[in-house]
């Protein structure tokens, strides 16, 4: 197995699949991005998707609101959204301004539009192992691990962070009785006591923390892979920034089996999957 995970080939075929079918049959799926204010972040993101997108056949728009918006007003343009037949495909862009719920924002967006997967009846459907939107890291992680044939059946997985959007869909999809699934699985998080004495046991370790380098090489064996889902913003002497994982990662790329990197690992990966999802929803919207 190589040991630098790198995204480059898994991306690679993932866009040519997703260009092919586009192109075969002449299809126009249609991503619309909310975008609400300008956070530079958010707004490089956005114009970086619009153009990958675009690339391989996508429509991609993006609504800007004004940070003032009410809660009132944006249930009320996705709505106009969620019945616009030439709509397929409906992204949050966060971060959302403090008034708003997004909570019941993400509750508003139709179901099948819902390419992020954030949707309640997604999420069910993802726990139930039932077909529906699974969100884009978690399923980048997966990508990944199928891609590297690394076998995840009876294999110890520790998944550092809980969160709605990583850790919770990833720790069930982990689960699942299919081939990057049956693991066993541990979650753990900021109250978990002796972090150290469960990631040196696992056999993979999925770090979601949003800590820079915050695990070091010697929380983790030999054999493991590591794969690492933090994007940390630095400073950087020459460039001013970078961005670094979660994991500390020259240290343990000498010491571990196989590691992703930061950049160019599971956020390269996680593009693409919000576009496979877009192509998903296209044809669940042109099938029914
Ligand atoms: N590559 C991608 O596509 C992608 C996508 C999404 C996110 N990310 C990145 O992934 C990272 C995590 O994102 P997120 O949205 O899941 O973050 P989040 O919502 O802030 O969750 C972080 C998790 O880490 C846990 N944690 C914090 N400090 C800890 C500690 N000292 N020991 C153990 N656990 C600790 C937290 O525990 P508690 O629950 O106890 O607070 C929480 O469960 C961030 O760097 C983010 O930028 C990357």
């Amino acid at each position: 197995m190589t040991k630098k995970l790198i995204a480059k080939p898994l991306i690679k075929k993932i866009y040519a699949d997703l260009k092919n079918e586009i192109s075969t049959n002449a299809w126009n799926p249609h991503l619309v991005i909310i975008l609400i204010g300008e956070d530079p972040a958010a707004k490089y993101y956005v114009e970086n998707l619009q153009k990958k997108g675009m690339k391989k056949g996508f429509k991609v728009s993006t609504k800007l609101f004004d940070p003032a918006i009410s809660q009132e007003q944006l249930l009320n343009e996705i709505e106009v959204l969620n019945t616009d037949s030439n709509v397929h495909g409906i992204m949050l862009q966060k971060p959302l301004p403090k008034h708003l719920d997004e909570s019941e924002i993400v509750m508003a967006i139709n179901p099948d539009k819902d390419v992020d997967g954030f949707h309640p009846l997604n999420m069910g459907n993802l726990v139930l192992d039932r077909d529906g939107f699974v969100p884009c890291t978690p399923n980048a992680v997966l990508q990944i691990l199928d891609f590297y044939e690394i076998e995840t059946e009876g294999k110890h997985i520790v998944i550092i962070g809980r969160s709605d959007i990583v850790g919770k869909p990833l720790a069930n999809l982990l689960l699942r009785k299919n081939k990057t699934g049956n693991a066993t699985v541990t979650v753990c998080h900021s109250r978990t006591k002796d972090l150290p004495k469960h990631t040196k046991e696992a056999d993979i370790v999925i770090a979601a923390i949003g800590k820079a380098e915050f695990v070091k090489a010697d929380m983790l064996k030999e054999s493991a892979i590591v794969i690492d889902v933090g994007v940390n913003q630095v400073e950087d002497p020459e460039k001013g920034y970078k961005y670094v994982g979660d994991v500390e990662f020259e240290a343990s790329f000498e010491k571990v089996k196989a590691i992703t990197p930061v950049p160019g690992g599971v956020g390269s990966v996680t593009t693409a999957m919000l576009l496979s999802n877009v192509l998903k929803a296209f044809k669940k919207c042109v099938s029914s």
